[in-house]
């Protein structure tokens, strides 16, 4: 079994990123727009803030009253669109129920959208060209097995899980690199015998030690996306990972995993949509 190290990778896209930055008169620069208190949102967001600022990105932090109106967030959205200075804009998510997601998302310009949320590169990334920017964990689940060369082509890909943000464009993703793909969710029946013929079993479903070794089939890959704390603040993933570690050839531990790699290429497409605005790519 070989320890799908996400650390070691992120910080080798940090400090490629860092190189190219040190050499920039104008820095990138990215906004990130967080409404309300969720605990879990500002931890996020802190670290992207953090982080970007250690690889010589700028970073705007926008704060909103849990009760701002969609006309106000959306009027702020177009504000940052016709702000040179931006390069790439994010709403954390997920928003509070009153505020409609899909049309702040529908708002950001398409050359800004840091996520790859915006049904332009969402559609792109589904078709199978380039988008100006794909969404950060998939992206940086790809980017793992790439550096472990693990070429997903003809494999059986299968993803518990059918999120926007993470399954469905890593479905995507897969399929172009010719991967066969199945996406499992909630309602799949029999769902420990798909999972048992996969090459690589991608989870993500939120949902703590979900994934048992009887769901792995001898030698395969498990993607762990998933990360949750108990009531007494561990940390865990949704992948049973001392069941079920002994059984693969490879595996992303929970933290340091994929978890890891999320913030990286957040930074890798802030610069990108840096590049692509000044015709540089
Ligand atoms: N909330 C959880 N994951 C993400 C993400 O990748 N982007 C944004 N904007 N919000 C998130």
């Amino acid at each position: 079994m070989i320890l799908i190290d996400g650390k070691t990778t992120a910080k080798k896209v940090f400090d490629k990123i860092k190189t190219e930055t040190e050499n920039l008169e104008k820095k990138p620069a990215i906004a990130v727009i967080i409404v309300g208190n969720d605990p879990a949102s500002k931890i996020y967001v802190n670290r992207k803030h953090k982080k970007a600022k250690e690889v010589g990105i700028n970073s705007l932090v926008i704060e909103f009253d849990e009760n701002i109106s969609q006309e106000e967030l959306e009027s702020k959205i177009n504000e940052l669109n016709n702000d040179d200075s931006i390069n790439a804009i994010l709403v954390q998510l997920p928003l509070p129920k009153h505020l409609n997601t899909y049309r702040i998302i529908e708002k950001i310009l398409p050359i800004k959208d840091v996520d790859g949320f915006h049904p332009e590169n969402a559609g792109k990334i589904n078709i199978g060209i380039e988008a100006y920017a794909a969404p950060c964990t998939p992206l940086g689940v790809m980017t793992l097995l790439d550096e472990y060369k693990i070429n997903p082509e003809g494999k059986h890909a299968v993803i518990i899980g059918r999120s926007n943000i993470v399954s469905k464009p890593l479905a995507s993703m897969l399929l172009s690199k010719n991967a066969t793909v199945t996406i499992c969710h909630s309602k799949t029946q029999n769902l420990k015998e798909i999972a048992s013929t996969a090459d690589i079993l991608v989870v993500a479903t939120g949902k703590a030690n979900i994934v048992t070794s009887d769901y792995v089939k001898q030698g395969a890959v498990v993607i762990d996306v998933g990360i949750s704390r108990d009531k007494d603040g561990k940390i865990h993933g949704d992948v049973d990972f001392d069941n079920v570690a002994e059984k693969t050839s490879y595996i992303t531990p929970v933290p340091g995993g994929v978890g890891a790699m999320t913030i990286a290429m957040l930074m890798q497409n802030t610069l990108r949509l840096y590049k692509i605005q000044r015709g540089q790519k």
